[in-house]
């Protein structure tokens, strides 16, 4: 592997899919409402899904998926923390506090993921041969995906806090039912729902 910055995107990545299992299990944990639960149970699923794909990408590139860097341990340390912040939450007693804790998590998890995934997108486009093949074939309808999980979840996040400070909330909220895949989607939908209170 020749490109040592690609290589450490790749292994980044996979560090920061492992570390989201986690997190949406233990998110998983924290969700109240029965919307919110189904979603982050097809996120958990999907997240499965990226582990599997950056593995395969790293035996198609000879790159060791095991293989410790230092960024590596940056990413499982937040990741970790993420996931501590979570049962702190939990412990407090108070379902919906621990609830809006769990979608701060997710979405701050899912800003890295999503960032992740764009760059290993236009890694694939960028780069010729088996490296942009290998990483093209991982980023197929994976990016599409992470726009979902980010989006909706920062939806989520959103409406339940203004719920809590005893405004009127959108619920199920417009990125979700309008199925926003795109940041302009995204701006529209936040923008329909303060059309709506
Ligand atoms: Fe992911
Ligand atoms: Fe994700």
């Amino acid at each position: 592997m020749k490109n040592k910055q690609v290589e450490e995107l790749v292994l980044q990545s996979l560090e920061h899919e492992l570390g989201g299992v986690k997190v949406y299990e233990t998110a998983l944990q924290c969700a109240v409402q029965p919307g919110l639960k189904k979603e982050w149970k097809k996120y958990l699923d999907e997240t499965h899904g990226h582990v599997a794909a950056l593995e395969t990408a790293c035996s198609a590139l000879g790159i060791d998926p095991k293989r410790e860097i230092p960024p590596r341990a940056v990413v499982r340390v937040v990741g970790g923390a993420l996931v501590e912040a979570m049962k702190l939450a939990l412990s407090g007693g108070n379902p919906a506090a621990a609830e809006l804790v769990a979608c701060e998590c997710v979405v701050l998890a899912e800003t890295k993921d999503h960032l992740d995934w764009e760059l290993i997108k236009k890694c694939g486009e960028h780069f010729e041969g088996k490296l942009g093949e290998a990483l093209a074939a991982a980023a197929d309808q994976i990016e599409d995906q992470e726009d979902e999980h980010l989006y909706h979840t920062k939806g989520w996040c959103r409406e339940l806090w203004i719920q809590s400070l005893g405004m009127t909330a959108v619920l199920p909220p417009p990125e979700e039912v309008k199925k926003v895949k795109t940041a302009i989607g995204a701006a529209r939908a936040e923008q329909a729902a303060e059309q709506a209170r």
